[in-house]
């Protein structure tokens, strides 16, 4: 029995830190070039999404914002840390869900310290897909 307890949270471990690894691999291979490695963004073009993200994360409202923008993408003007950007954030509809739930994960975990509760869902990306938006809709869930 101890040793079943012990095998389950084995697994359970190597489950989470499977999911934290498909993140960061999601995130190089498609957010990297604009965010940046550490996710310090690019002044004047892509924003820092180290730190600036907890707020949102901890709303339903937000959390709505972020599954959708990494669907549908965005365009608009936006202050994030102070700063002004006014750019694109392309869609990534093309991610499977499971890519976009992980690399969000590792977004908002890793980056922003968010805990497992303030994390998109499967369901909140599926809801996303049913009601894919313009990128100037999408600016609009974000409230500055
Ligand atoms: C081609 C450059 C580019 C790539 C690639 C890119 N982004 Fe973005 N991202 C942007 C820009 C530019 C904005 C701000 C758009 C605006 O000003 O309306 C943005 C905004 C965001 C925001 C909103 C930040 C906030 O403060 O509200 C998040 C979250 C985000 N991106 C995550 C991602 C993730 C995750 C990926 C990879 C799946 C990704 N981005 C890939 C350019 C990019």
């Amino acid at each position: 029995m101890k040793d079943l307890f012990i095998a389950a949270m084995v697994l359970l471990a190597s489950a989470q830190s499977f999911a934290q690894d498909r993140g960061l691999e999601v995130f190089s291979r498609n957010c990297m070039v604009c965010h940046q490695e550490k996710g310090e963004g690019m002044p004047g073009f892509a924003p820092k999404l180290a730190g600036t993200l907890v707020n949102r994360s901890k709303t339903e409202a937000g959390r709505r914002y972020f599954a959708q923008l990494v669907v549908s993408g965005m365009m608009g003007p936006i202050i994030s840390g102070g700063e002004k950007f006014n750019a694109a954030m392309p869609s990534f509809s093309t991610l499977s869900n499971e890519d976009i739930v992980a690399v969000l994960g590792y977004v908002l975990g890793e980056l922003n310290g968010a805990s497992n509760e303030a994390h998109v869902t499967a369901e909140d990306v599926s809801a996303a897909r049913r009601q894919v938006m313009s990128p100037v809709m999408v600016h609009r869930l974000r409230d500055r």
